[in-house]
């Protein structure tokens, strides 16, 4: 058997022994978040972040294993906005490997976790909905844009997205964010696209959109 790449990463366990048994649904409290940095980020960045959405959930943060001029990244890219597609789709799967292996590692419901992604970190989550659907329950994708537009479907019923875009990002056009949200609802997904009059950058709005998801889950 192939062994599964290992990635920097930090795991901190869900702090409560007992909100796990109550959670019925991956987007109550209990389950896992995923928490994928942005370009030039670290396993370190969404700590926080994940920590306010979901108080109750366990965090793994692993670093991408792309550097492009020292940053680390999920996949390569060719230039902003323009993906190397067999990169993406060969890192897509490793993290979704990785993902499973970590479940295993750490003990916690593989069929529970559910990505917070903000941009680099979004785009690889969007493409493991479209390639590995399995491996995620959800996902935040926080300023996130098409990976790539899937020849056949993936079957997403079942799974909640929530899609944070900006009205004013230059790197993603609002139709770009808006044609995110099509493909995954054509594929059954339950998507809410949350707008921020803002641009790239995070504001408070995003995450107090991500941590009233999270709580209706
Ligand atoms: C990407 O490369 O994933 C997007 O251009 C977003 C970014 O990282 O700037």
């Amino acid at each position: 058997m192939p062994e599964t790449t290992t990635y920097v990463h930090r795991f901190e366990p869900g702090p409560a022994p007992d909100a796990a048994s109550k959670a019925t649904s991956a987007g109550a409290d209990g389950g896992t978040l995923l928490l994928l940095h942005g370009t030039g980020g670290n396993e370190n960045d969404l700590l926080p972040v994940g920590r306010a959405i979901a108080p109750g959930a366990a965090l793994l943060s692993p670093r991408g294993r792309v550097l492009e001029n020292g940053m680390p990244r999920f996949f390569r890219r060719l230039a902003e906005g323009v993906f190397d597609h067999e990169d993406l789709v060969a890192r897509t799967h490793e993290l979704a490997d990785f993902v499973a292996e970590s479940a295993k590692r750490y003990g916690f419901d593989a069929r529970r976790v559910v990505a917070v992604g903000f941009s680099n970190g979004a785009n690889i989550a969007g493409s493991m909905l479209l390639l590995r659907p399995e491996s995620l329950a959800g996902a935040i994708l926080l300023r996130p844009m098409v990976p790539f537009e899937p020849k056949t479907p993936p079957d997403l019923r079942g799974h909640r997205v929530l899609v944070a875009a900006g009205k004013a990002d230059p790197i993603v056009k609002p139709e770009n964010s808006e044609r995110l949200a099509e493909i995954l609802r054509a594929a059954g997904a339950n998507v809410t696209l949350h707008w921020s009059p803002g641009g790239h950058t995070l504001d408070r709005a995003d995450l107090t959109a991500a941590a009233a998801w999270w709580q209706d889950g």
